[in-house]
């Protein structure tokens, strides 16, 4: 394991009376993070490091996180995986295995968005957003337990996103695959909770950056859009990730299968 003082630690979803300190939240605690290379992702890597994790940033394309292995060393890994395979999303598991030796948290945030009304969407991109977003997870998670159950529990996020409850047309698959997803969630908090693995997802709203880029781009989406946001503004991902470090840090101990909605106040479409 990683601890940087090397102490044996409770796994995060066991809390010790006065055993934990308000930084270094994460201290000892190994993440991985799906999608965990850009976007999103890696806003909540970047947090999860800062508050002394291993964190893991795994997604298709190898990419060099030098600015954040300068920062925190080798606390900092990138692997590829495709969540959409079994065999890939094991391989990711028995590598952190190698490598840190536990997985105490794991966030599935990997994630596609393709467009299209219903009557125009095709097969294939209906499959990719419903494979990627919710079978992804399913993989992941399946694949995570007895890495976490090793560990003595753990803490498993899944990002939906504030159009699971919310019609746009052109959005159905996404739609479908997020509120999906969430159902997943609570499915798995049942099932998963005599292991000691809380399992709660993150909804955001528009966030500054990966997927929103191109909404924010484009001025007649932007418009339509802004309206819905009650804050006036999009998230930073910082907000985001502050979220999820709750959710797998001590302080979230007793939030389980819940949908925690991040978007500064999104009026219904
Ligand atoms: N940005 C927003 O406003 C917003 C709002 C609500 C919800 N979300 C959710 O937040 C998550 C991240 O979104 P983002 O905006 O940060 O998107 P993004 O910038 O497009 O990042 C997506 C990440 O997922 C990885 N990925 C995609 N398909 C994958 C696969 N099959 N296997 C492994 N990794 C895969 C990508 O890397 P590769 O392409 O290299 O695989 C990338 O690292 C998504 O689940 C999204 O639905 C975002």
């Amino acid at each position: 394991m990683s601890g940087d003082s090397g102490a044996v630690l409770a796994p995060p979803g066991v809390q010790r009376d006065g055993g934990w300190a308000t930084r270094g939240r994460l201290a000892g605690h190994v993440a991985i993070v799906t999608g965990g290379t850009r976007g999103l992702g890696l806003a909540m890597a970047t947090a999860f490091l800062q508050e002394g994790a291993s964190v893991i940033c795994a997604a298709r394309r190898e990419t060099s996180l030098a600015d954040l292995t300068a920062v925190h060393g080798d606390r900092v890994r990138v692997a590829t995986v495709d969540v959409c395979s079994a065999e890939s999303v094991q391989s990711l598991m028995d590598g952190a295995m190698r490598q840190f030796g536990r997985v105490d948290i794991l966030v599935s945030n990997a994630g596609v968005s393709r467009n299209g009304k219903i009557v125009d969407l095709g097969e294939r991109e209906w499959r990719e957003v419903l494979d990627t977003n919710l079978t992804g997870a399913f993989h992941c998670t399946k694949y995570v337990v007895p890495c976490m159950d090793a560990a003595g529990g753990g803490r498993i996020i899944n990002i939906s996103a504030g159009m699971s409850s919310r019609v746009a047309p052109g959005a159905a698959a996404y739609s479908a695959s997020k509120a999906a997803l969430e159902m997943f969630t609570r499915a798995s908090a049942v099932e998963l909770a005599k292991k000691g693995i809380l399992v709660n997802c993150i909804a955001p709203g528009f966030v500054n950056t990966g997927m929103y880029e191109p909404l924010r781009d484009d001025e007649r989406l932007r418009s339509r859009y802004e309206r819905m946001m009650v804050s006036g503004r999009p998230g930073e991902p910082s907000e985001v990730a502050a979220a999820a470090v709750f959710l797998a840090s001590a302080e979230g101990s007793y939030v389980n299968g819940h949908v925690l909605e991040v978007n500064g106040g999104l009026l219904w479409s």
